[in-house]
This record gives structure tokens, sequence and C-alpha cells, in this order.
């Protein structure tokens, strides 16, 4: 076992001789110890030993990348993307699934104990995603034309800007990576005006073939909204042209095009009558189709424990988590901060001829103190808050008096604050599972139950 010893330090950039990475953080960085001080290593993994140079020193910590990977962790096995250790995407391409899935539930309970101050009363169990490669309906990636027109697409290396070329994504949708493979053999028009903006980025998304609206198609085909640098940019004109007539693609469009843009299927319950769900272009809506299914209908079935005559879904989106929660005798209203996505939430209402539901446009936190300030009561509150987690002030939460609060988190550490609130505000923590929405990275969702304490 190589011996963790540190260099004589350069003034600019201190370098560490063989250091044993222990532990992987959440963020995705391995972590070594040397001499008591901690390092948080991009792109290592426990079981690795490496030559590292500091990023950015704070002291008790620091922050460093690899110069050599002296002996690399037996964990590490091929990765099935060529790409995967330059991209910037996936830092996890290679080891094995489970051992992905025991990382991030640690990261869930790592932070409920040591963010939230949360016992260890309620076990953290993990749901792996039914596919780890080919997962993502969507992906954004840059494109640089050449000076015959053709395009080269790619994503950037991680903390730079160089563009590392791509004709395919492992953990994108089959139609996608098609799409992206016909795409490179395509000669745009005007290539002069082309380079001028590069490189530019592009979304691409898969929607399931859009019945009724293109006769008898049973394919996937994709929608492109292209990002150009600034909104009156008339550059990238000819190359939206150019992907209209592309088969496969749907609609493409530039995002001044958005408003325009034509409301998309992407979803169906099973069954005849299954709920429809649907998106428009540029909008929000969950990556992986497959698993956001799973984590729906365990909301749904959390919920309906609780047999609540009015649920209240903060941050709703386009409504994907509380449409199929609405009945005749079951009340639901839903809050979200984009205008464009409530809009959509309520075409999902009109065209599932829901009856018993209403979506608004603001605030979440400023809707909640509206319905505490009228008295409204709500059974059970859905909350999916972004990134940076919920608002801090719960006085109206407990004022509407809900029994139950489901929250739906994509990162543990705002998760664990919360729920520590939460918990500290008389709420008891009764039901914890992370879900593994993005293999092969060091994402993870999380979703808990809270009760309130009687
Ligand atoms: C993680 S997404 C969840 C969306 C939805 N629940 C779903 O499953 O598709 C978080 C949503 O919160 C919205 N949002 C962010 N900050 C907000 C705020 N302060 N008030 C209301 N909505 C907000 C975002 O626009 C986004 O749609």
């Amino acid at each position: 076992m190589p011996k963790n010893h540190l260099k004589i330090p350069s003034a600019n950039q201190p370098q560490i001789s063989d250091v044993v990475v222990t532990a992987v953080a959440f963020g995705g960085k391995g972590v070594g110890r040397v001499d008591g001080k901690v390092f948080f290593i991009a792109d290592a993994i426990p079981g690795d030993t490496v030559d590292i140079e500091i990023t950015a020193d704070s002291g008790r910590y620091a922050d460093a990348k690899i110069l050599r990977l002296t002996n690399p962790s037996p964990l590490r096995g091929t990765s099935p993307c060529q790409f995967s250790d330059r991209c910037g995407g996936c830092q996890w391409q290679g080891i094995p699934y489970e051992q992905q899935l025991a990382w991030k539930r640690q990261f869930v309970e790592t932070a409920l104990g040591r963010i939230g101050r949360v016992e260890a009363a309620v076990p953290v169990a993990i749901s792996g995603s039914p596919g780890t490669l080919g997962y993502r309906n969507r992906i954004f990636v840059r494109g640089v034309f050449a000076a015959d027109g053709g395009v080269t697409f790619g994503y950037f290396r991680r903390g730079s800007r160089d563009l590392v070329p791509i004709d395919r994504c492992a953990i994108a949708g089959g139609t996608i990576n098609q799409i992206l493979n016909h795409l490179g053999s395509v000669r745009f028009s005007r290539p002069e005006a082309l380079r001028a903006v590069t490189p530019y980025r592009m979304e691409i998304q898969e929607i399931s073939a859009q019945l009724g609206l293109l006769g008898t198609g049973q394919d996937p085909q994709v929608i492109i909204t292209v990002y150009p640098p600034s909104p009156d940019c008339r550059d990238l004109d000819a190359f939206v042209d150019g992907l209209r007539a592309t088969p496969g693609v749907f609609w493409v469009g530039l995002i001044r095009d958005l408003k325009a843009a034509p409301l998309i299927l992407f979803e169906q319950d099973p069954g005849p009558n299954g709920l429809r769900y649907h998106t428009r272009p540029g909008q929000f809506q969950q990556v992986n189709v497959a698993h956001n299914r799973i984590v729906r209908s365990l909301v749904h079935e959390l919920v309906e424990g609780y047999k609540p005559a009015r649920v209240l879904d903060l941050f709703c989106g386009s409504g994907n988590l509380s449409l199929g929660l609405a009945r005749s005798d079951r009340y639901v209203e839903g809050s979200e901060f984009s205008e464009a996505a409530i809009a959509t939430a309520r075409e999902n209402v009109r065209i599932n001829k829901i009856t018993n539901a209403l979506y608004l446009a603001g605030s979440s936190e400023k809707h909640l103190w509206k319905c505490a300030k009228k008295g409204e009561q709500f059974d059970v509150v859905i909350a999916d808050p972004p990134r940076e987690g919920m608002f801090k002030d719960l006085i109206p939460l407990q004022k509407i008096g809900a029994k139950a609060i489901i929250y739906v988190s994509c990162d543990p550490a705002t998760m664990a604050r919360d729920l520590g609130a939460l918990i500290r505000g008389g709420y008891q923590l009764k039901f914890v599972r992370a879900f593994d929405f993005f293999p092969n990275t060091w994402h993870v969702e999380t979703v808990s139950v809270l009760e309130k304490v009687v």
C-alpha cells in the first residue's frame, strides 16, 4: 500500500504524490487524506492511488485534479462509452452499477445525519433505474461548423470550454443518437454565417410518435431547440431550415420561436384512458421517463395512503406528480414559477378532462402564504423543489395543517437541511427512498415522507 506523503509543493501549483482515495463525496469527487488534510479529487474513485494537483485550497481541505492515476481502483471497469473519460458527462461509466447505487444511498444517509441531524430511525433504500444506458430523453450538445457547412457536435470538457466531439452519447435515447449520427454527415447552407456563431447550444429531446398528428408514424421522433448567442441573431436560420428537413425531426426552432411551438405528447399512462402528459419545447420535464413513472406512482401510492380530500403540489411544473391525483372527491392545487409550465399543466387538465384541479403561476412560497392567510387547509403537500431546496419559513406549512408532506428532492444536502427543519418544526420522518434517475453519474433523487406529530 503506497504511503501518502507531501511532495515539496511548487509555489503556484502544489502537487502531492500517491494519494489513496478512500471515499466519494456528493458531487462525485474522490476523497483522500494526507496529514489530516482532506482532498476532494475530481474524477477519482475509492481504491485509486493518484498524484494530484491542488486547484483550490481552503486550509483544512482542498480541491484537486488527477495528474497521474498511478494505481487505478479495481472498481474501474471498461466504459461502454468511448468519450466518458473526457466529455464532462458521466463520471462513473464502467463502475459496477451496484457500487454506484451504494455510493448514492450513502450520500443520502450521510447528508441526513450530518446536515439534517436526522436520527437514522428510517432506513434509506435505493431503487435503480430500469435502464442504465440510453435512458435520457433529452441532451444538450454544442455544435461547431466547418468551412463546408458540416457540423461537429460535442460536449464541453468538464470545467472548460474545449469541445469534445461526439457522434453518440451512451446515456441518450436511441432516436437522439440516430439524429446525431445523421447530422454529422449533413452539409448546411451559408457556412460563412454559421462559422461566426460557434459553439452554439442545442437541445435534442426524444418524444414518442405524435399519433394523430403525423398519421401512422410509430417511431419516436425528436424536437430540437437551438439557442443562438443572442435573441436577435439570424445566423442560425439556415441551420434551423436544414434541420427542419431532417427525417425524424418533429419540430425544430430557435428560442424566440418557443411561443409558437406545438404542444407535444411525451407520455401516456397505460390503458386506453391513461392520462396523457404533454410538454412544449424548452420546458422542464424529467429526463428519465421510465424512472419518473416509478417515482410518480410511488408518490401517488403514498398520497393515497392519507386519503386526502385536498392536495397541494408545490413546484409542480406541468403537473407531472399531481395530475393523476385529482378526482371528483379530491381537489388538487398546483403552484409553479414558470407561466409556460402552468399553461401546459392547464392544457393537461383540459385534454384529460380533469375536473377538480387548479394550477397557478407564481412563487410557491408566496402561494403557501396566501393559502395560510386565507385559512385554506390541505391534507397532503407534495414539494418537489429545485436544487436549492424549499424555503426556510415553515410557518405557512404548519398553518395549512398538512398531515403529511411528500418531499421529492434532487439534492441530498438541501433536502437534509429542509427535512431537519421540518422535523424540528413538528414533523416526523416516516419514509426515505433514493432513486437513481441518472445512472453513471453521481446525481441522486430522493422521495421522503414526513408526518405531522399529533
Ligand atoms: C424539480 S422541478 C419539479 C417539477 C415537477 N414537480 C415535475 O415533476 O416535473 C422544480 C420546479 O420548481 C420550479 N420553481 C423553482 N423555484 C420556484 C419557486 N420559488 N416557486 C415556484 N416554483 C419554482 C421550477 O420552475 C421547476 O419547474
